[in-house]
């Protein structure tokens, strides 16, 4: 972890090696040089939130494989597969740019030949709260694929950006379940100056849902610099920024335990996750911040080992 972009190889001068069939993808992974390979997954659209964690990857590893796919089967029938944004010149530059050895682009086919797969992951009880109870099977979906592009990327660590939470915590709880021999990393939310969490979704907002959505991410500072009163402050604080604008129409918003999704009673002193979801226009977005509750706390950036723990393979 401290190592730094020094010690490992800049990437292909020439640009990433484009994959989209697994022999392509096998041939490129065979001609590198090193054992030592991370992987960062994206259904692309690529933002400087995801270029945060191929730069992490980059710098703490011989080689990069991003993955760009856009998963139909995390999709909901009502949600937004058939507008999601496309952009993969944009994402190769991206990719060049950070020094990527390998762009594994496949189509749904080549994922799914048999079409949907009878088999899946499922993510049990963790997936049906918060996004899972909006989004049923959007997890198992989101699992399954995790699942295949582990295996096909061979892997030794793979980067998750904190900003989906609970996506991040049900890869951690595959990984440890199901024994995949992969280390898992979060890498903290990249955010707009004005604090909107990096997201392909927020092409979607209008000028005006644009300053709209911008509460979120105040309810999580407000509720952070709660974080020394307890949870009933912290909550109260984020709320009454959600209340003061009714365009946003909170699904959830929550304080939770990092690795139970449980609600953390108002005894509790120690790491949490508050959590929010809302519409804005036509678009749903998420935020969430790590805290630390308690005397001396405030917001964290992602949490402790010690936290996450709970939920790293067990070796
Ligand atoms: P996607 O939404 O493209 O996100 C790819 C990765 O980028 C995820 O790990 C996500 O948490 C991270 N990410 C997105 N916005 C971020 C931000 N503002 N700051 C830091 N990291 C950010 O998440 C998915 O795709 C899919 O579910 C996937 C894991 C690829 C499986 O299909």
């Amino acid at each position: 972890m401290s190592s730094t972009i020094d010690d490992h190889p800049a990437g292909p001068a020439s640009g990433p090696v484009v994959a989209s069939t697994r022999d392509e993808l096998r041939a490129a992974r065979e001609s590198l040089t090193s054992r030592d390979v991370a992987v960062v997954m994206t259904m692309g659209a690529l933002h400087d939130g995801h270029a945060q964690l191929v730069r992490r990857a980059r710098a703490e590893h011989d080689h990069v494989i991003v993955t760009i796919f856009l998963n139909p089967l995390q999709f909901g029938p009502k949600e937004d597969l058939s507008r999601y944004p496309r952009t993969f010149d944009a994402d190769m530059a991206i990719c060049t740019d950070a020094g990527v050895d390998i762009v594994f682009a496949p189509t749904p086919d080549v994922i799914y030949p048999d079409g949907d797969p009878g088999v899946r992951v499922s993510a049990g009880p963790l997936g049906t709260v918060l996004e899972g109870q909006s989004r049923p099977g959007h997890f198992d979906g989101m699992l399954t694929v995790v699942g295949k592009l582990l295996h096909l990327s061979a892997a030794r660590t793979a980067y998750f950006g904190q900003k989906d939470a609970q996506q991040l915590l049900l890869i951690r709880r595959m990984v440890r379940d199901l024994d995949f021999l992969v280390d898992v990393v979060a890498v903290p939310t990249v955010r707009e100056e004005d604090g909107l969490a990096m997201s392909s979704r927020n092409t979607y907002l209008t000028e005006s849902d644009r300053e709209v959505a911008l509460c979120l991410s105040r309810a999580l500072q407000a509720g952070a610099d709660a974080a020394a009163y307890g949870p009933s402050a912290i909550r109260r604080a984020a709320r009454e920024v959600l209340v003061e604008e009714p365009l946003a129409l909170v699904d959830y918003l929550v304080l939770v335990h990092p690795t139970t999704l449980s609600d953390v009673p108002e005894w509790y002193r120690g790491e949490a996750l508050l959590a929010v979801a809302a519409r804005v226009g036509t678009t749903r977005l998420i935020d969430n911040t790590p805290v630390l509750v308690g005397p001396g706390g405030g917001r964290l950036d992602v949490f402790s080992p010690e936290t996450t723990a709970a939920s790293a393979p067990i070796r």
